[in-house]
């Protein structure tokens, strides 16, 4: 008899059901008997032991469902790894909680499904002796040790309808528009779907930005007698001047702020210089909901059933990545706590150059 634990943390993201269909499915044929523990909302399922039994039928119909069958929450990993949460010293040992969860349900497994926070606690449970497996999904692309995470491609087909709608508009009035995409840290979603949709101006939190070169950017279109300009900017994009701030002083100041996002505040900045009427569009958790496309289908299958064949093999302590078109195990410690955010030589930001495309932080 094999039990292994399921779980969906962090942030939720199209393709979390493909993978664990893939996970389960791949189980049920490999092993002839099987019990799979799904937690409830994450972690939180694991340490308050909040989980069902699955079936097989619960696995089915599910490949191009969004959201997650399980749930998801997010547990900063701060709290997590202290027992004696200093704003809460008689919580909890949260730490305890899992591995008591596990030793009662008699798990053999646990297979974890997350992004950059969820690998950092799954990196711990695996430190304090879990076999534990997990998956790369977030629509920001920035985790380390996989060419690609499922959600993002399906994020990026959305961002993209996002940026061709206002195009429409854009043409038709002579305006400028703000796209703001998400990505905190990292900016390829914001990249991929600027590049995609034809933006004029692309901002990500990698390229800190100078209100001038944004100016300078749209004042050559107008001097091109372009009717419109389009910018994208990733949440997370930060102007020259908070770059030069650490990052307690940017929350700070944000949190300052009149506005509601960067965008905003953009918008409102470059109506001063420019004396131009801007309008905003902010997608925001649209573009993580919805049906998985096809490519995040096929990839997240890919993942789930190479964990599936990991456990099998009792192989533990890696996340399952994709390099060059093959399923690898990555071991945790190459990939929790780190991130991958864009690379300022890779070869789109040099493509999106070679076609004007401006990035903020050069004046033509
Ligand atoms: O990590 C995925 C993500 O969608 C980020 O792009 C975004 O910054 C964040 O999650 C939003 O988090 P929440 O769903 O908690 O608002």
């Amino acid at each position: 008899m094999k039990r292994i634990g399921l779980l969906t943390s962090g942030g939720d993201c199209q393709g979390l059901n493909t993978a664990l269909r893939g996970v389960a499915k791949a189980l049920y044929e490999a092993c002839d008997e099987l019990e799979l523990h799904g937690f409830q909302d994450g972690y939180r399922g694991l340490m308050l032991d909040d989980a069902r039994l699955m079936q097989p039928a619960d696995f089915s119909g599910i490949l191009t469902v969004g959201g997650t069958i399980l749930g998801t929450s997010r547990q900063p990993f701060k709290q997590v790894r202290d027992p004696l949460d200093p704003d809460k010293p008689d919580g909890p040992d949260k730490l305890a909680g899992m591995l008591a969860t596990i030793a009662k349900r008699k798990l053999d497994a646990l297979v974890i499904l997350g992004g950059n926070g969820t690998h950092k606690t799954a990196h711990l449970l695996s430190e304090a002796g879990v076999p534990v497996v997990t998956l790369p999904k977030t629509i920001d692309n920035d985790l380390c040790g996989t060419d690609i995470t499922f959600g993002f491609q399906s994020a990026v087909n959305i961002a993209t309808a996002v940026v061709d709608g206002i195009h429409t508009t854009a043409t038709s009035h002579g305006r400028v528009f703000i796209i703001e995409l998400m990505g905190n840290k990292a900016g390829h979603l914001t990249l991929h779907a600027g590049m995609a949709g034809g933006a004029d101006v692309i901002l990500i939190p990698e390229i800190p930005y100078r209100m001038a070169a944004v100016t300078a950017a749209l004042e050559k279109r107008q001097q091109q007698h372009k009717r419109f300009s389009i910018i994208v900017i990733a949440e997370g994009a930060l102007s020259d001047k908070e770059a030069a701030l650490s990052r307690k002083e940017q929350k700070a100041s944000r949190m300052n702020w009149r506005y509601p996002s960067v965008a905003y505040q953009l918008a409102h900045d470059l109506e001063k210089s420019m004396g131009q009427e801007i309008r905003v569009t902010v997608p925001g958790h649209f573009q993580r909901g919805g049906q998985p496309c096809p490519y995040d289908r096929v990839l997240a299958t890919m993942l789930g059933t190479a964990a599936a064949d990991l456990i099998v093999r009792n192989r533990f302590g890696c996340m399952v990545g994709l390099r060059d078109g093959q399923t690898v195990p990555v071991p945790l410690a190459e990939v929790a706590g780190k991130r991958r955010q864009v690379a300022l030589d890779s070869s789109l930001i040099r493509s999106g150059r070679a076609l004007g495309i401006a990035f903020g932080d050069e004046e033509d």
